[in-house]
């Protein structure tokens, strides 16, 4: 049984302790500000709540001498050490009493309410921590129903998955669902990072963070699950997770992904800046239409081919929850994106758009061709890569961009139905409990 009042062990290994221990708290604290060079002020251990036993305050007032002259310390030297507390009570309350003045001043100040009219998706002025009334009441749609897909990677039976993996895949199926997941798990990482440090800090309304924080935490859930996947098969972590790193076609990916993202993983930027602002929405367009869109949405399929031959079932399963997840980031992404370009009436270079699909096809035929270098059953390269074009053809619609594939065919009818669980869980049987909230949802 966890203990809630102190869930985790709290206690220091011995490479985390200091190398000794303090005296005493007091003279520590004092001792740190007179030799870092600050001018010790006399009630500072009484804003931190100290008590300043004599013992302690004698040394502290012999090293007063050597301090900047300060009018506190002048009356630290010619005080008596008896006297200091009493002395550094007054100085706190009159203090408190200041410190009251001025926030009646600044509440008199900020009275002025902010209407959700004035809310925008970046550069806002209106008040982040004030949620409702909503501008945008969709984001607090999609916060809604993102709570309705909840579930853990423990929940999952992953029993059959060991045997399958050990006895019934052949090396060419092995090889994919390795790669899959050698992919994926370093995806969802980077997508943790890009919607927490990059996208979210720059959103001025609240509704979007809302989301946005519930899509940090499911990204973290993904990773979670790739981890109790790769655990469970009993697969080599050590050579897994680097794996991104010495495959070429992994690496060509995640190397797209972040000379993509990174430049706008900064949170001095500033949006107001046209330059800046268009270098944002093309990150976001590629990391909700593409990244997400695209690779993650397609990147399920090898996995499912699988399982449509009664093969990685819990695994796959897992990978449906996921995928209805990312469903959603990419739909909100690219919804999120569209309120950007209408609000700063920002003009896409359309050549810039074609180079992003471009590159990203160009990455996904040679990651095709990696895991799929020989083809599997009912699965090829050639599938895996016209889906993609397929798949691109629906975010640019989604977008309101021309189709980047205009004749690109749809390989895998199967898939989208592959979002929709409720069907497949009952055939399947992986989990006892019935998946009672998504149903009604378009994941499409
Ligand atoms: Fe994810
Ligand atoms: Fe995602």
């Amino acid at each position: 049984m966890l203990n809630w009042d102190n869930p985790l062990s709290t206690e220091l290994t011995d490479i985390e302790k200091p190398a000794a221990e303090p005296q005493s708290l007091a003279a520590s604290y004092a001792a740190s500000e007179v030799l870092s060079g600050k001018a010790f002020d006399g009630d500072s251990l009484w804003n931190r709540g100290v008590a300043l036993p004599e013992a302690d305050a004698a040394p502290i007032v012999d090293r007063l001498d050597e301090q900047v002259v300060d009018p506190v310390v002048d009356l630290a030297e010619t005080t008596p050490v008896e006297d200091l507390a009493g002395v550094a009570a007054d100085k706190v309350a009159e203090q408190a009493l200041q410190g009251i003045e001025r926030d009646q001043t600044e509440a008199q100040e900020a009275l002025a309410p902010v209407m959700a009219s004035d809310k925008r998706v970046i550069n806002g002025v209106a008040d982040v921590n004030q949620l409702a009334p909503f501008k945008y009441p969709w984001a607090w749609e999609y916060f809604l129903n993102a709570n309705k897909n909840h579930w853990t990677p423990l929940d999952i039976n992953m029993a059959q998955d060991v045997q399958d993996y050990q006895h019934n895949l052949n090396d060419n199926e092995r090889h994919v669902y390795e790669n899959v997941l050698a992919y994926l798990t370093t995806s969802d990482i980077l997508a943790m990072r890009n919607i927490g440090l990059a996208v979210m800090e720059k959103m001025t309304a609240p509704e979007l963070q809302i989301y946005q924080a519930r899509q940090v935490y499911e990204e973290a859930l993904h990773t979670w699950t790739y981890q109790h996947c790769i655990e469970t098969i009993g697969l080599d972590q050590s050579e897994i997770y680097n794996r991104y790193r010495v495959v070429p076609a992994i690496h060509g990916k995640i190397k797209l992904a972040n000379k993509r993202l990174d430049s706008v993983m900064r949170s001095d930027m500033d949006l107001r800046d046209p330059k800046n602002l268009n270098d944002f929405v093309m990150a976001y367009i590629f990391f909700a239409a593409i990244f997400e869109g695209c690779w993650f949405y397609n990147g399920f399929t090898p996995i499912f081919s699988l399982q449509r031959r009664g093969l990685m079932k819990g695994t796959a399963e897992q990978l449906q929850y996921i995928m209805r997840d990312e469903v959603m980031h990419a739909s909100f992404g690219i919804r999120v994106v569209k309120q950007i370009i209408l609000e700063n009436n920002v003009t896409l270079d359309p050549q810039a758009i074609r180079d992003m699909w471009d590159e990203s096809e160009k990455a996904e035929i040679a990651y095709a061709h990696h895991i799929l270098k020989n083809p599997i059953l009912g699965y090829s390269a050639e599938d895996h890569i016209e889906q993609f074009r397929f798949i691109a053809n629906r975010r640019a619609r989604q977008l309101g961009l021309e189709e980047p594939y205009p004749n690109a065919q749809n390989r895998t009818p199967w898939l989208d139905e592959q979002a929709n669980m409720k069907k497949e869980k009952n055939f399947f049987e992986t989990r006892v409990t019935e998946y009672q909230t998504g149903g009604a949802l378009d994941w499409g």
